[in-house]
């Protein structure tokens, strides 16, 4: 690791819920309680930032000399947000980057949730010491994408939004579809048929690695799915974002 810092905090933004946590780099294991709160309603900017500014003072002195890192549900590019799915429109053109560490009175490093997420699996998980293209995609209240490349990051795929069948493949096939639907996990199954099958044929991926909360139920799930690429359940599930916005912000320091 590119790194002498050893401990970081990462903040996970998403569409429902905001957590964050102390991470030791070198084991990759949460060193503090995993705090979580809802996001507000709307996913209004200051509402959010707020939010984080409030987590971020949790980990108080200990914390104040720690890198910071922010995962954030759109596309991030020099630090701004390009899209918003599943939070405010404000979001768009916003110099996202610059409105935390204004708050927050420090330098933090921002990315994308989904590509966070694939730089923890790709350190501390399924996707460690996997060469060719492992794609990670998130299931949650949207679909994220990490794709990764011999070990490199392509950031901002946003593969979630593939248009299958006229729809964005999100609003058919995330975990939150499958909860609005209330949906069996065949019929969801089959919706996650459809997109992987698509996300197969234009990548070609070596390795699938699943990831967002729902995971932890894999079993019920993965093995329903018929592709020719392996396909497995992130380790990180839910801690993946947080832990992949720490490493990412101890390496820039
Ligand atoms: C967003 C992505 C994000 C994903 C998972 C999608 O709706 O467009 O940027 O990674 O949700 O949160």
């Amino acid at each position: 690791m590119a790194t002498t810092t050893t401990r970081a905090i990462g903040i996970d933004i998403g569409g429902s819920g905001i957590k964050g946590a102390a991470v030791d780099l070198t084991s990759g294991e949460l060193i503090s309680d995993r705090l979580k709160v809802a996001t507000p309603s709307g996913g209004e900017p200051n509402a959010i930032v707020a939010e984080v500014v409030k987590m971020v003072n949790q980990f108080g002195k200990t914390g104040a000399d720690l890198p910071v890192g922010v995962c954030f549900p759109a596309v991030v590019l020099n630090g701004r947000t390009m899209s918003a799915a599943n939070v405010s429109k404000k979001w768009i053109g916003l110099e996202a980057e610059k409105l935390f560490e204004k708050a927050l009175k420090r330098d933090i490093l921002f990315v994308n949730d989904a590509d966070a997420a694939g730089v923890a699996e790709l350190h501390y998980g399924a996707a460690k010491g996997h060469q060719g293209l492992v794609i990670l995609t998130t299931l949650g209240t949207g679909i994220g994408s990490a794709l990764l490349y011999n070990g490199t990051l392509v950031p901002n795929t946003e593969l979630g939004h593939l248009e299958i069948d006229g729809r964005d493949a999100e609003s058919r096939a995330s975990y939150a579809a499958k909860e609005r639907g209330r949906l069996s996990w065949h019929s969801w199954a089959r919706r996650l048929q459809r997109y992987y099958t698509r996300v197969e044929a234009l990548f070609s991926p070596d390795l699938f690695v699943v990831g967002g909360g729902v995971s932890k139920q894999s079993e019920d799930f993965l093995p329903l799915l018929k592709l020719n690429t392996p396909i497995v359940p992130a380790v990180h599930r839910n801690n993946a974002g947080i832990l992949g916005a720490a490493w990412l912000a101890a390496r820039s320091r």
